[in-house]
């Protein structure tokens, strides 16, 4: 099943940089969970670059290891203790190598980690990176540091990321950070705290600075994209106290995304994660207004049953949900949807199940993203709502969800046989040497024979044949939108 907020590929993969001779200390920072996490450790390596570190994918040879963790399941949060302990015998025969944990776990378990797992010696929470010199010094003199402080206002818009194991046409664009929605399954606002967007200006630079190095696609990131604003600095929730003029020259979600598409005309914009409660139709108005924003829209619901989605505090019926899935098809006819979907909430009936059912049926995704209810301590529902949706049941729910989702991405992608496709390539295709592989404008990936083509080219692809995830065609020369120098 096609997995792209948690790239299951990518999980736990080791960042590396272009080396800094002047560097002396070496940093093995691995990362899990979602592309916030990957793209927080692109800050974290860039703050530690002036702390003389550089990169290595060698456990063996570093003297500082981070591991960037997630918690958004119970299963994510033990893998994340394996590693812990691979990293305790690499320890042993190693005893000046430093452990650092960072991220949702580390924000989750706080000082708790250090009583936990023994050989923790750092831990920092999603929002006191810039703190890492500090800690870093404290470790150093043999104390154990912790900052797990939750900030208002940090966004890292002046920290320039740098670009680990990248392929050099894709990237993502921080816009957001936290979130203030509440679902009550989810961990999220507990771990990254209130929602703040990022100055637009600094999200337009860092845009402009990618093309300027080759880059031709981005993806710019929040928990909740469609609630971007921007008046000067400020939580969401204090918009109603700002002033006339900041009012006046605010920006909203819809704003920002005409700012990106007019800041680079060739360059791919696309974003993620929307939230149904959210988005606005402006949104939707001016994707279909610039050619370069693509018509792909990561819209979670979660259930299809007005009841669960009351008791997970979504703020939107079943039926205002079908509502907005009409206008994107009325405004963007071509447009993919994708889902996040949770099989066995607390209290989930078998006609609660059906009603995801029938909703999947009405929107028939593209893609989607499906998990079983995992308890999170702390959370609403923990705290109000029982369990008691039995493991076998919930697995046997979400198998049926999975089994629907794969034949609608089959009947989606059939969708595109015979047509011409302007598909990016982002390199070798993982199946064939022979190939590249790319995405279209609905982020569907297309493998097609490589020819003379390269990565970074737009190139117009016919699509002769296709899985229930991949297209498969062939090129038919460069498209419009390509830049030749
Ligand atoms: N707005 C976020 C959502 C983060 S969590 C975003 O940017 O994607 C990603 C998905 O994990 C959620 O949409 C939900 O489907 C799933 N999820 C969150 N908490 C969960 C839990 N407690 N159990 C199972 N799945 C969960
Ligand atoms: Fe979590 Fe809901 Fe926010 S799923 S990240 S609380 S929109």
């Amino acid at each position: 099943m096609q997995e792209r907020i948690i790239e299951e590929h990518k999980q736990g993969e080791a960042l590396s940089l272009q080396d800094n001779s002047a560097n002396t200390r070496k940093l093995y920072i691995e990362s899990y969970g979602c592309q916030m996490n990957f793209s927080d450790s692109e800050i974290v390596a860039s703050i530690l670059a002036k702390e003389g570190f550089n990169t290595t994918q060698e456990l063996a040879e570093a003297d500082l290891v981070l591991v960037n963790t997630c918690s958004i399941r119970e299963k994510a949060e033990l893998t994340v203790r394996k590693r812990l302990e691979k990293f305790n015998a690499v320890k042993k025969i190693n005893p000046h190598m430093k452990v650092g944990v960072l991220g949702c776990m580390a924000e989750r378990l706080k000082s708790k980690f250090l009583e936990e797992e023994k050989i923790v010696d750092m831990v920092v929470g999603p929002d006191a990176y810039k703190d890492l010199p500090n800690l870093l010094q404290e470790i150093d003199e043999g104390r154990n540091a912790v900052n797990v402080i939750l900030s208002k206002d940090e966004t890292y818009g002046d920290v320039a990321p740098v670009r680990l194991n990248s392929n050099g046409v894709t990237a993502f664009v921080s816009i957001t950070r936290g979130c203030d929605n509440m679902c009550t399954f989810c961990v999220v606002p507990f771990t990254r705290g209130r929602e703040r967007s990022r100055d637009p200006q600094s999200i337009i630079d860092e845009i402009n600075d990618l093309w300027q190095r080759g880059f031709k696609e981005i993806t710019l990131l929040g928990q909740n994209v469609d609630s971007y604003l921007w008046y000067g600095g400020g939580l969401k929730k204090d918009f109603d106290k700002a002033s006339e003029m900041q009012k006046a020259t605010s920006v909203n979600f819809a704003k920002l995304l005409e700012l990106c598409a007019l800041a680079q005309p060739k360059m791919r914009i696309r974003f993620s994660t929307s939230n149904p409660q959210d988005m606005t139709l402006d949104v939707i108005e001016t994707m279909a207004k610039f050619q370069n924003i693509c018509n792909y829209i990561h819209l979670p619901v979660q259930s299809g049953s007005n009841r669960i989605l009351k008791a997970m505090n979504r703020l939107h019926t079943r039926e205002e949900y079908f509502t907005l899935i009409d206008n994107i098809r009325k405004i963007i006819p071509d447009c993919a949807i994708s889902q996040d979907m949770i099989s066995g909430f607390p209290t989930e009936t078998e006609q609660d199940h059906q009603d995801t059912l029938s909703l999947m049926e009405y929107v028939k995704y593209d893609f989607g993203f499906m998990f079983a209810y995992s308890e999170r301590p702390g959370t609403m529902a923990a705290r109000k709502l029982e369990d008691n949706v039995p493991t076998a049941v919930k697995k046997r729910r979400l198998t049926e969800i999975i089994d629907l989702q794969r034949k609608h991405g089959l009947y989606r992608t059939q969708q595109h046989l015979g047509k011409t496709e302007e598909v990016l390539i982002e390199g070798t295709s993982k199946k064939s040497d022979a190939h590249w592989m790319g995405r279209n404008s609905q982020n569907t990936v297309v493998v097609f024979p490589k020819e003379d083509y390269q990565v970074g080219d737009f190139v117009m692809v016919h699509i002769k044949d296709c899985t229930s995830a991949t297209l498969i065609g062939e090129a038919v020369g460069y498209s419009d939108n390509n830049v030749t120098d």
